[in-house]
């Protein structure tokens, strides 16, 4: 696995990021950013693709090649963390910080964040967790690594020091050894871009560890819009079964992890961590819905027709404030035997 690290509280690394850039300028900073041969407005960014014949309804920055995996928008991220931190399930943490509480050692905890994306998830849990904490970024995206470094959490609930090391690489190999010393592994909206091998791995690597793990947004494949259409449940239908392609989880991967961390002997707990989107996130509800609408008519080309239709009707309702959205989500607390390894 590749490794760079980064000081917490320095300035961004020259490249690739603009300089001075704040968690509110991401959005602005990834417009700067776009990569050479990027068509501008080819791409939304954010989770609604602009789809062009043939083209894949990926959450995508700029043109990949197509073995390259989907590269997420830090737009997109951006827009979605108060959604996401709204969600979360907290009634996770009072067992989580039971169990980090009896960790032996007192240095201090450890937490490796899997699939960071720009670090929303330590930017939510560090200050929620008593005691100096060192988080150790994951993502295959230096990209998004780089905004997660430039924008970490500085300082725990009880104000203890947090510091940040970013580490590039697939998170699907993890390893025992990957996470020697782990007090706890983290990742948000993660699992159900996975495939079972993957999540399996996963599981193998923390409970080998001993190490607890918090997963938390993994999409449940239910969504409610109010007032209902008729067209709902087929999009709901073609969106699932997208999620589902080439032998990704989707909506099936938090039953795969419980089974596969309770099969290696973790006592496994999963909550509700539904978005409830109202006005008052309507860009957000606009953009998810841009990408919910594409990835049903790239599953089902022939719903192309009265899916747009629907779309304009559902982005016209949203503007006008008249729509809600629930997405719904689950979390997930495992709590791995101890094998005297964690800090
Ligand atoms: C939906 S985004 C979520 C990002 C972040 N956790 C959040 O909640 O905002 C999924 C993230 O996982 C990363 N990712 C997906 N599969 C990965 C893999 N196999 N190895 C490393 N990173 C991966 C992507 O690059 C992306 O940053």
């Amino acid at each position: 696995m590749n490794r760079t690290s980064t000081k917490v509280g320095g300035k961004i690394p020259a490249q690739p990021g603009p300089r001075e850039t704040k968690v509110g300028s991401v959005a602005a900073a990834a417009q700067q950013e776009s990569a050479p041969g990027a068509t501008p407005g080819s791409v939304i960014p954010g989770a609604g693709p602009a789809l062009r014949p043939g083209e894949r309804a990926t959450v995508r920055l700029r043109d990949t090649g197509p073995d390259e995996p989907p590269r997420y928008a830090p737009e997109w991220l951006e827009l979605r963390e108060p959604a996401d931190a709204a969600a979360r399930a907290h009634e996770l943490l009072d067992p989580l910080r039971i169990r980090l509480a009896n960790l032996p050692g007192k240095a201090g905890l450890v937490i490796h964040d899997l699939g960071c994306g720009t670090g929303s998830m330590g930017r939510w849990l560090a200050p929620r967790l008593d005691g100096a904490q060192h988080w150790i970024l994951h993502d295959r995206d230096p990209y998004l690594l780089h905004f997660a470094a430039v924008a970490s959490p500085r300082s725990a609930a009880d104000g203890s020091r947090v510091s940040v090391e970013t580490r590039r690489g697939d998170v699907a190999r993890l390893t025992p050894d990957a996470l020697a010393g782990a007090s706890l592994v983290t990742a948000s909206a993660l699992l159900d871009v996975l495939k079972r091998e993957e999540i399996e791995t996963l599981a193998a690597a923390c409970t080998g560890a001993g190490c607890p793990a918090l997963l938390t947004l993994s999409v449940a494949g239910r969504v409610e819009l109010t007032p209902s259409d008729p067209m709902d449940a087929e999009i709901t239908e073609a969106f699932n079964a997208h999620q589902r392609r080439d032998g990704l989880l989707g909506p099936d991967a938090i039953t795969v992890a419980c089974e596969a961390f309770s099969e290696r002997g973790a006592t496994v707990r999963v909550n509700p961590s539904a978005w409830r989107l109202g006005p008052g996130e309507a860009a957000l509800t606009a953009q998810w819905l841009r990408g919910w609408v594409g990835a049903a008519v790239e599953q089902r080309p022939e719903l192309k027709q009265r899916a747009e239709r629907y779309l304009q009707q559902r982005l016209a309702a949203c503007e006008a404030g008249e729509l809600r959205v629930t997405v719904h989500h689950s979390d997930l607390l495992a709590l791995s035997r101890p094998t005297g390894g964690a800090s």
